[in-house]
């Protein structure tokens, strides 16, 4: 069974006045919304620097956070942050993208020869490396083609593992043999139980840090959209900017995919719902 942490068992004075100032920057900052049983995971996430870097002191790191020093911000964001993911994570999602939207684009797209994904909150990568393999399988024999993602998250240390495209063998594990050996290279020697996105691969995604609250730089329009489990931790009003911008970043008839637990009810009537959190615009 486990018990909840008490003060007295905390090595250093986090007061309920310490959780509502990381909160309240946390939520205007990343759209995160941390409720009152969220207080020990902040403590557990957080002591590490504030014995390392402000002796133990809540106080100084509060301090430093609402002046402004971004590096301070910065350490409270990525540890704020849960960034569990997986490669082919909700499969179907997959299928759909190559079965159904990848043929329709290259219909729709034949003039441009253009298709622009976009992986929203892409945390480690394995979202956006999926989205470019369904890619370039869709379109290796059709090398005119220019397809591409784009990757964001708001944390730095999620996009540095994202960039390097290696991953722990262990992160292949439900991926059958064939498609192991198709999209990766395994390391060797001391690096055996590592694997390296293959190039071709790699090269279709382009990681950004991206604060999906603020201005974004790119103009799309994306054909589809990847934004899964990322709003599940906004509030409904937050939520609701954010649906509204990517319709307007959006080609019509463009697709949106949200994660298993997420919905549009109540929140954007301008996607049609198709089923399995896969939404549309109108075209
Ligand atoms: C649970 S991961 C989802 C990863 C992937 N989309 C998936 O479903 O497997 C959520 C990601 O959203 C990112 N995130 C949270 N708030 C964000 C914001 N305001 N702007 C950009 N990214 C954000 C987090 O850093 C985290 O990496």
């Amino acid at each position: 069974m486990m018990t909840e942490l008490t003060s007295s068992d905390r090595e250093f004075i986090f007061s309920d006045e310490h959780f509502a100032r990381i909160r309240r920057f946390v939520t205007v900052h990343t759209g995160i919304v941390l409720p009152d049983i969220k207080k020990n995971m902040v403590y557990g996430r957080l002591s590490k620097h504030i014995r390392k870097q402000f002796n133990g002191n809540f106080d100084d790191f509060c301090d430093a956070v609402e002046n402004g020093d971004s590096e301070v911000q910065d350490i409270l964001v990525n540890a704020i942050t849960t960034n569990l993911t997986a490669f082919f994570r909700e499969r179907h999602h997959f299928d759909f993208l190559s079965n159904t939207v990848l043929p329709e684009l290259y219909k729709k797209n034949h003039l441009t020869k253009r298709i622009r994904i976009w992986s929203a909150g892409c945390s480690t990568g394995e979202e956006a490396y999926s989205l470019a393999i369904c890619l370039y399988e869709f379109f290796k024999d059709k090398p005119d083609w220019d397809v591409r993602v784009l990757a964001t998250d708001l944390d730095a240390n999620v996009l540095q593992a994202a960039k390097s495209g290696v991953y722990d063998i262990e992160r292949l594990n439900q991926l059958e043999l064939k498609e192991k050996k198709m999209w990766f290279k395994r390391g060797t020697g001391d690096r055996q139980n590592l694997i390296k996105v293959k190039t071709d691969i790699q090269t279709k995604v382009a990681f950004k840090r991206l604060n999906l609250l603020h201005q974004w730089p790119m103009n799309g329009p994306f054909d589809v959209v990847f934004c899964r489990n990322v709003i599940i931790y906004f509030d409904k009003e937050t939520q609701a900017v954010l649906f509204k911008r990517f319709a307007e970043i959006m080609r019509p008839g463009g697709y949106l995919f949200i994660g298993h637990s997420e919905t549009l009810f109540n929140v954007n009537d301008q996607f049609t719902p198709l089923g399995k959190t896969i939404y549309q615009l109108p075209s």
